[in-house]
């Protein structure tokens, strides 16, 4: 852990090291442009914002040095229901710039929890006649998973745990934490 920053001592422990993050989006970036080396038009990639922008940046990069071109285009929406548990019924507050009739399309996403967000999301997408539609989550819960999703890359399983860092909140505070970790639990009491 870096020594000094705001947020150190907030942090219980790390998950995921900033070294494991890097590796895992290389080895994707590597899997993504083997299997579209061909793609008509290059890759769309579609972020959902704002948690999987991390991602979405270092993945971009790493995958234009080996793989064919990509183009970005960002979607924010909310899911309606109560409490933290998503509820699988989807608003959109930013929907896509374009026209992706004929794309290759890939959703980058941060984490797959109940998996509601993104089955709502790759219909919605599909139904706009791209050339086909596939899903990059770095993190993944498997027992949280209420909705199998299709999601061919994955980077990391993990625990069904409330995480932060690396463009993920609480409270929208600990995105810009390079690393992936877990609270303190004194944390939450203070919020
Ligand atoms: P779901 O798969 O529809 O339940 O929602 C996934 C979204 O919830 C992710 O894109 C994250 O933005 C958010 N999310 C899920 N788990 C966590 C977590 O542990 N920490 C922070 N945000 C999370």
């Amino acid at each position: 852990m870096a020594d000094g920053s705001w947020y150190d001592a907030d942090i219980d422990r790390v998950i995921i090291s900033e070294e494991q993050i890097r590796e895992k989006t290389e080895e994707l970036a590597k899997q993504v442009a083997v299997d579209y080396a061909d793609a008509d038009g290059g890759i769309l990639l579609v972020c959902v914002l704002k948690g999987a922008v991390m991602f979405m940046a270092d993945f971009a990069r790493a995958l234009g040095r080996q793989g064919p071109s990509s183009e970005m285009e960002f979607m924010a929406v909310s899911s309606y229901g109560s409490g933290t548990a998503s509820s699988g019924v989807v608003r959109i507050l930013k929907d896509l710039d374009r026209d992706i009739t004929g794309r290759h399309v890939v959703i980058v996403e941060d984490i797959v929890d109940s998996g509601l967000t993104l089955s709502w999301l790759m219909k919605y997408l599909q139904s706009r006649q791209p050339a086909s539609v596939e899903v990059v989550a770095l993190f993944r819960k498997p027992e949280a998973i209420k909705v199998p999703v299709p999601t061919k890359y994955v980077g990391f399983d993990i625990p069904s745990e409330f995480v932060v860092g690396y463009g993920l909140d609480f409270a929208e505070r600990y995105r810009e934490v390079p690393y992936v970790g877990v609270l303190r639990p004194e944390v939450y009491a203070r919020s």
